[in-house]
Formats: structure tokens, C-alpha cells, sequence
């Protein structure tokens, strides 16, 4: 069927045939009044002629073909840093649905606002219409997206972090399939003749999720996680909500392949906060002889029981979009060497004479003069950083030198143990082994976090992020804690992954770190591998199973014995001050809270003495 013809100007010959989505173009687009329709192919034809219009524009500057190939360096507005928390909603129908953790508004009075903000918000704009697919476009069902936007930066960011273009068109088309609406707008129209500026964006801003619907709307911000509405709005939020109801996960993860020197492998998923480390485990390097690491995903685990009863995972991206600060040869190699390749968008990043990036942590020496992200002149005199925090890499995830082959495998990989952890200066120890999956969840559903720039706010703040989802959980947080443990109860205990709580940020007095991280973890997942295989020795605590004495290798590390003790300690005066706050916690969810929890938290107490 092919759409309704629109009274407003547009350059699109493009008809589809699909009708949902063709009356979902057709509607955008008299409410936003683009001055044009694009629909993207994907090709590289159109991100050259994309990315050449970003330069004329002055979005993107274009990188040293001879450092960079095919990279651009790109500044947003300093307002428009990070993802806005207080600025997403959940709107489902009742309240509870979304409740303790989400901001709410009731859906109809939530669109009637963004319907306001959205009139006329393309004025002056291409409107672009983005087919998508998050995982496998050869997947059992196939997981389709479509995401409308006036901003190029969010199609050529959407390109390197998706499966996106004419192939999965055509798939849409063909199938009669359906996908999630994905709305956005920077909010920043223009009038006939007005000049635009580098990165339009408005101070208003809404990320809008309606998960009985499946709809995403977006309103006022062009960076990352708001407005690349594949990532965290579509594979979390939305997918969480699709997940509680088909009974699988979508989880903020990274997954990790190990392959110990006699050959055995074993996958790893892990869920950190933000800013919390798994773009770096995802890609480690290990320090210890004959171990070997690949990469599948560094952001998001899509987990499903196979016919076998394991759990298998998923990658639904296709990019990294990748904290910039603290990557380096040192701390990850692998990261550098898939940015060496260039095809990458560097944001909010430093730009250096030759037409170059760079960010603190990058190498020792800053240059001796930058481009700091503002635009200013930067030395290592200045006072401020010359990278944002929360500056990106986005590079495909096919650069990456250690990406895995079951990477392009539609089943994914079964998961053999899931690594919880957090960003703590005390009271958490470097590796601790739940007892079993509810205990597990329980540690998940605890876990706690200093909190980052990833997001807008205050930075170091602990807060309870429970399996590193506080910010994506697209339902209500008791609901999400039971289809954890429903998860665990409808499976065969002996196949489901085994739970770990891990912490690479424990400081000593002096606030330094008490473990060098990095690729020195690859000793707390060798630890991990052989408790799966019963190779190893734990002890028990009343936290759970830290390391035995002498069962974490520490071979070759430059370590003291006193610092690996402080590491590993259960301190049950620490942990006595974490019990109200775990306490207070549990309240939020009053009757949603499962009662097993109560039970977790009364046992641990009495463990604790
Ligand atoms: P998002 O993309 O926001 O979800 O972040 P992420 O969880 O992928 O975090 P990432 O790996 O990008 O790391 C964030 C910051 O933590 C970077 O500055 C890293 O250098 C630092 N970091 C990562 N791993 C370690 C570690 O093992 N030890 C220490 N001390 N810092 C680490
Ligand atoms: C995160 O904040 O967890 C990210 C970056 O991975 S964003 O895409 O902005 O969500
Ligand atoms: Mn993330």
C-alpha cells in the first residue's frame, strides 16, 4: 500500500510498502514539518556524502586520512554531554508499571506535551528515516527499528552502532514485519535563511519510552544514549519490557569469550554501571601466560534459553561507543588498535595540530598544544581537561583486532558465568562467588555504584544501580528483580550461569587503587573459569566466596600479599554499615520486592553478626 501523498514540500520519491511505517512517516512528518524526507541505505555513498555535508557544516572535522582514516572529531554543545537521567520517563499506562525507579507521566498527557515540542521541530531540516535491525538481520525473529531524526550526526553515529539500511528495509517490507517507532528531534528548527550552528539541540529535553506501545520518542539532545535510539532506549529499556513478557534478558552487558591453555572456553557476561569498565574487559588483554580473550559486545547482552536449557547471549549492536578517556596502549590496546583504523566519530574529544584525537590517559605525554573539545586552545598548563569525561569513540565493532567468529552467529553464545560489579572505594571485594542464583540476583539486585559522567549530575555518589540497569529498566524494578529469580527457577540449576560480584576500584588509605585492573583482571576471571570447573578453592564469608589463599594467581604481579588481603577483605564492620542502606533500598519497592530478598538480607545480618 503506498502512503498518502503530504501537502508539504519533500524531496522523497521513496514509497514503501509497508503501511505502518509509511503512515508513521506520513504522520512525522506533517507534525514536524521537515523540509525534506531522506531515507538511508546505509551505503557508503551516502555516509561519504553525509559526512562531507557534517564538515561543510561545521558538525564534524574531518581527521588525518594518514592517522585517522575516513574519522571525523566532533563537539557537541557543552550542555549536551551525557545521557539525561531526570530528563527519561517510562510511560506506561499505570504508574506502578514503571515505578520506584522511573520518572513516570501518564502516556497521553506525556505525548500531548512532546506532540506540543514536536510541531514545526523539523522546520528548515532533512527528516531522516533510519531502518534498523539490533542483533541479526538473519535472526529467528529479527529485532526491526526504525528511527526518524533531523540530525546526520545520529545517522552516521546510528550506521557504526547498528545493522542499519535498504537490506533491512527490504527485509521490513518483505516480511510484513513489525518495529519499534524510534521519534527524534534535536528540537531545533529553522527559519527561512537562519544560518545553523554545529550541534543544535534544545534546552527542553525528553527521552520518552512507551513500553506497552514500543515506541520511543526523543526530544531536545543529539548525544549518544539520547538520541541513538537503537542503544539504550530500543535494546534496554523497550527490550526489557518485551523481555519480562516473552521470559528472556536484556541486559547492560558486556560478553566476553575465554579460552584457557588447554584450549577449554568459557563465555563471560558482565553488567557494570556506566563508565564502570566493560568496554575494557570486553577487549582485555591477559596478563597471565597461554589465556586468550575475545570480544563479542561491550555494552549490551541479549540472553535467551536455547533448546539445551543454557543461556545464550547476544550482541544486538553493532558498534562500540566507547568511553575516550583512560583508553590507551596501556589500559586497552585492543580499543586503540580498532580506533587506528579510522571509519569513527570521536566526540567531545580533543583535537591535536596534525589532525589528530586525543584525550587524557591516551598516552602519558599530552601534546604540547590541543583543540580542547570546547574549542579552545589547550596546553598542559590549562587548568581543565582537555577531553570531556564522558567524551566517545564510535567505531565499528568489526575493527576490533580480538572480536570473536560466534560474533556473526544469530544463536549467540551460551554464557557460563555473569560478573555483577561496581565502582566502590571500600567495603567490596575484588571477586566474590554467590551460593546460587537467587543468592546472585540478590547481589545484583544490591549492587552499588559510585556514580559517573556518563550521566548528567554529580559524579562519585554511591547509589544502588541494581544489575547496573537503575537507569534502563523500561518496567517496574521489584517486577524486574522477580523475572530475574523467575529466570533462575524455570531453569536447570546445573545449566545456568554462576554469579559473581567483582570490584576493580577498591582503594587503600591513601586512595589508590588496591588492584591494578586492566589486564590484571584476566586473574580474577581465570579465578572465575576454574570455580566453574572446580579447579579452585573458595572460602566461604558471610558475603558470599571469596578466593582461598594462594587460588588467585597473582604470579608475576607487582603486588604486594597485604594489598591482595585488602582486596579480597570482607571487612563485617563495612558491611554493617552497608545493611540500612541495603534496607532503606528494599522499602522502595514495598509489596513488588520478592520476599526472598527479605530472607537474603536477614541471613546475611545474622552471618554478619
Ligand atoms: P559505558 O560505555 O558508559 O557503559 O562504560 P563502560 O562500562 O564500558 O566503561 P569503560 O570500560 O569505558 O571504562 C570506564 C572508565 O573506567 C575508563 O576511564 C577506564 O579507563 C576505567 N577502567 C576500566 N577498567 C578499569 C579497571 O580495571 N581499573 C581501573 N582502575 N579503571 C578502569
Ligand atoms: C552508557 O552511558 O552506559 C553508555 C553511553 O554506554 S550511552 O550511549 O550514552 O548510553
Ligand atoms: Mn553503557
Amino acid at each position: 500500500m503506498a502512503a498518502a501523498t503530504t501537502d508539504h514540500p519533500t524531496n522523497t520519491t521513496y514509497r514503501t510498502t509497508h503501511a505502518k511505517l509509511a503512515a508513521w512517516v506520513d504522520e512525522v512528518s506533517e507534525l514536524t514539518q521537515p523540509d525534506s524526507i531522506y531515507w538511508c541505505d546505509g551505503t557508503d555513498e551516502e555516509w561519504n556524502r553525509l559526512t562531507d555535508e557534517l564538515v561543510a557544516a561545521g558538525t564534524f572535522v574531518r581527521l588525518d586520512e594518514s592517522k585517522k582514516p575516513n574519522s571525523f572529531w566532533c563537539a557537541s554543545d557543552p550542555s549536551d554531554v551525557a545521557r539525561v537521567e531526570d530528563r527519561t520517563f517510562i510511560c506506561s499506562q499505570n504508574a506502578e508499571d514503571a515505578g520506584p525507579t522511573n520518572n513516570w507521566m501518564d502516556p497521553s498527557e506525556m505525548k500531548s506535551v512532546l506532540n506540543d515540542l514536536y510541531s514545526g521541530s523539523m522546520r528548515g531540516r532533512t527528516m531522516y528515516v533510519i531502518p534498523f535491525v539490533m542483533g541479526h538481520l538473519d535472526a529467528d525473529k529479527p529485532m526491526f527499528g526504525v528511527e526518524i531524526t533531523d540530525s546526520a550526526y545520529v545517522v552516521a553515529s546510528m550506521r557504526v552502532m547498528a545493522r542499519m539500511g535498504m537490506d533491512v528495509l527490504d527485509k521490513i517490507e518483505s516480511t510484513e514485519a513489525d518495529f519499534v517507532p524510534c521519534l527524534h528531534s534535536v528540537g531545533a528548527p529553522l527559519e527561512p535563511g537562519e544560518a545553523d550552528i554545529a550541534w543544535p539541540c534544545n534546552d527542553t529535553k525528553y527521552i520518552v519510552h512507551f513500553p506497552e506501545e514500543r515506541a520511543i520518542w526523543s526530544y531536545g539532545s543529539g548525544y549518544g544514549g539520547n538520541a541513538l535510539l537503537g542503544k539504550k532506549c530500543y535494546s534496554l529499556r523497550i527490550a526489557s519490557a518485551m523481555a519480562h513478557d516473552e521470559g528472556w534478558l536484556a541486559e547492560h552487558m558486556l560478553i566476553l569469550k575465554l579460552t584457557n591453555p588447554e584450549g577449554v572456553v568459557k563465555y563471560v557476561a558482565a553488567a557494570f554501571p556506566s563508565a564502570c569498565g566493560k568496554t575494557n574487559l570486553a577487549m582485555i588483554t591477559p596478563t597471565i601466560p597461554g589465556w586468550k580473550a575475545e570480544t563479542l559486545g561491550d555494552d549490551i547482552a541479549w540472553m535467551r534459553f536455547g533448546k539445551d536449557g543454557r543461556l545464550y547471549a547476544v550482541n544486538p549492536e553493532d558498534g562500540l561507543f566507547g568511553v575516550a578517556p583512560g583508553t590507551g596502549y596501556g589500559t586497552n590496546p585492543n580499543a586503540m588498535k580498532a580506533i587506528e583504523q579510522g571509519n569513527s566519530v570521536f566526540t567531545n574529544v580533543a583535537l591535536t595540530d596534525d589532525g589528530d584525537i586525543w584525550w587524557e590517559g591516551m598516552t602519558d605525554e599530552p601534546p604540547a598544544h590541543l583543540t580542547d573539545w570546547k574549542g579552545r586552545d589547550w596546553t598542559p598548563a590549562s587548568s581543565e581537561k582537555a577531553a570531556h569525561p564522558n567524551s566517545r569513540f564510535c567505531t565499528p565493532i568489526r575493527q576490533c583486532p580480538i572480536i570473536a567468529d560466534e560474533y556473526d552467529d544469530p544463536r549467540g553464545v551460551p554464557i557460563d558465568a555473569i560478573l555483577f560489579g561496581g565502582r566502590r572505594k571500600t567495603t567490596i571485594p575484588l571477586v566474590t562467588e554467590a551460593r546460587d542464583w537467587t543468592h546472585g540476583t540478590f547481589m545484583g539486585a544490591t549492587l552499588s555504584s559510585e556514580t559517573t559522567a556518563a550521566a548528567t549530575g554529580a559524579v562519585g555518589v554511591v547509589r544502588r544501580d541494581p544489575m547496573a540497569m537503575l537507569p534502563f529498566m523500561g518496567y517496574n524494578a521489584g517486577d524486574y528483580f522477580q523475572h530475574w529469580l523467575n529466570v533462575g527457577k524455570d531453569a536447570d540449576s546445573s545449566k545456568l550461569p554462576r554469579i559473581f560480584y567483582v570490584n576493580w576500584f577498591r582503594r587503600d588509605d591513601d586512595g589508590g587503587f588496591l588492584w591494578p585492573g586492566f589486564g590484571e583482571n584476566s586473574r580474577v576471571l581465570k579465578w572465575v573459569f576454574e570455580r566453574i570447573q572446580g579447579t579452585v578453592d573458595a572460602v566461604e564469608t558471610p558475603v558470599g566466596r571469596v578466593p582461598a589463599p594462594g587460588s588467585l594467581d597473582i604470579d608475576g604481579l607487582d603486588v604486594t600479599e597485604d594489598d591482595i588481603a585488602k582486596a579480597l577483605a570482607v571487612k563485617p564492620e563495612e558491611w554493617r554499615d552497608e545493611l540500612p542502606q541495603i534496607t532503606e533500598w528494599f522499602e522502595k519497592f514495598g509489596e513488588k520486592l520478592p520476599s526472598i530478598f527479605w530472607s537474603e538480607l536477614d541471613g546475611l545480618r545474622e552471618r554478619l553478626g
